[in-house]
């Protein structure tokens, strides 16, 4: 089927063709990163879930590989769905949930290769059933850290009446997995948690000297990740506060792992924000956003920047931005496409991207040098009434960059250790334009995203 990829983002990962959802089994292994991701091989809508694959060697450009993990079995024969890979000496054990009807099972699949092609499912599995006294509402997506000798996994659930939480097993093998109790006291379930009836896609890990938990907010609307910063001591995490993952809405079920150079770096699902018959026709659903590491600040939050190797793959020239303050400046993009490029702001501004000349469809970011607030809006982007729309609203350092990645659907904002990422569907052509007008000291610089057309699509 011919795709139609005037929405496909040229820079941020996409499979070759239909559905994508979450990041499954990051890992480095051999020299290579591997992102697998669930995966409806058949159609671009959520579906007949397998585990696709892609491997990079820098985090931007990407070879796609055959599906990796797949309904094969009896007891994943409804879907494989998110799992994450534990590297070990000689191998990369893959934990994923495996669906047979209703049940949702803890599987192991592994594999030795270079390529971690094809990984073996464990004679074993499933590896264990869900605890027997506790009313849950699900049972899903996994995590696995190693603490003072021991492993401990985590299992995405709400429990009925409660709310989110995650089960928390141990094991000296990674291979016989004993229960202990849910992650997390429900009295220490904090204000951000209200009305949160499940937490998908749990990522548990250490990283400076605390200890995060990111999970996606299950069935809630707008959908949101939120991360908390907390405390581990073998038994329970006790979060010392919530932050959302990121200010906008397209982002979910976010993974991450940590490099050969000891970064943690994070890949979440951009979903489609319009209707499912429009991204069915189109043959395409998904992306990734850019790669991100996660990091704690002087301030104790969890921070959040692009990798270097994003900026190692864009050229920036300066843009002029004329003697006066308040008046608006067209850029001209030379020989860069406007829809997929980076802008590089410092001081105050307001800017508008893909613009139609008329200005009826244009997605505006504001920065105020004096407050830092940043308004990032998609009220206006695209004409077609049945897009989501939103207002992100947030505050920085004002004398922080602000960097502005425009990729055809998606648009990420990253500023002062802190992001957003939105999708937008203008519908004219011409809404392709880039203006701004500066509201105090600015300097602007335009940049390429180069290098071989990153998303390589086989
Ligand atoms: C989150 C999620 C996971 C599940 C997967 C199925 O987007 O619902 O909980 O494992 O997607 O595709």
């Amino acid at each position: 089927m011919a795709l139609n990829d005037r929405y496909r983002p040229r820079y941020h990962f996409t499979a070759p063709q239909n559905w994508i959802n979450d990041p499954n089994g990051l890992v480095q292994w051999r020299g290579r990163y591997h992102l697998y991701y669930q995966h409806n091989p058949n159609a671009a809508y959520w579906g007949d879930m397998h585990w696709g694959h892609a491997v990079s060697t820098d985090l931007m450009q990407w070879e796609h590989l055959p599906f990796a993990i797949y309904p094969d079995q009896a007891y994943d024969q409804s879907g494989v769905y998110s799992g994450i890979a534990v590297p070990t000496a000689d191998d990369v054990l893959f934990f994923y949930t495996g669906v047979n009807g209703p049940d949702e099972l803890p599987c192991l699949a592994t594999a030795s290769d270079d390529l971690l092609l094809k990984p073996e499912k464990h004679a074993n599995n499933p590896l264990f059933h869900r605890p027997a006294d506790l009313d849950l509402l699900f049972f899903r997506d996994h995590a696995i850290v190693q603490h003072q000798g021991s492993w401990y996994q985590v299992v995405g659930t709400g429990i009925r009446d409660q709310g989110g939480n995650c089960v928390l097993y141990r094991s000296d093998d990674l291979l016989t997995w004993e229960y202990m109790h849910p992650l997390v006291q429900p009295d220490q379930l904090g204000k951000d948690d209200i009305g949160v009836t499940g937490w998908e896609c749990p990522d548990f890990f250490p990283l400076g000297d605390v200890w995060v938990l990111i999970v996606s907010h299950w069935n809630q609307d707008p959908l949101r990740v939120w991360a908390y910063i907390g405390t581990f001591d073998g038994e329970r995490f006790t979060p010392l506060h919530g932050q959302l993952i990121d200010h906008a809405n397209a982002i979910y079920a976010p993974q991450s792992f940590t490099d050969a150079s000891g970064r943690r770096i994070q890949f979440g699902w951009l979903r489609e924000t319009r209707p499912v018959a429009a991204h069915t026709a189109d043959g395409w659903a998904g992306a990734m956003t850019l790669p991100r590491e996660l990091f704690i600040t002087a301030q104790g939050r969890l921070g959040v920047r692009p990798v270097a190797e994003v900026l190692g793959h864009v050229a920036f020239r300066p843009v002029s931005i004329g003697e006066e303050t308040g008046i608006w400046m067209d850029v001209d993009t030379g020989d860069i496409d406007a829809t997929s490029c980076v802008l590089r702001m410092r001081g105050g501004f307001e800017m508008e991207v893909l613009r139609s000349p008329d200005g009826a469809e244009v997605t505006t970011l504001t920065c105020s040098s004096e407050t830092g607030e940043i308004v990032l809006d998609t009220t206006n982007s695209s004409l077609d009434a049945d897009v989501a729309q939103e207002r992100a609203v947030w505050t920085i350092d004002p004398a922080a960059d602000v960097l502005v990645f425009i990729d055809r659907s998606v648009i990420e904002v990253y500023a002062d250790n802190q992001c957003a990422a939105v999708r937008v569907y203008p519908t004219r052509d011409d809404a392709t334009g880039i203006r701004f007008r500066s509201t105090g000291e600015l300097a602007v610089e335009l940049g390429e995203v180069t290098g071989p057309s990153p998303s390589v699509h086989s």
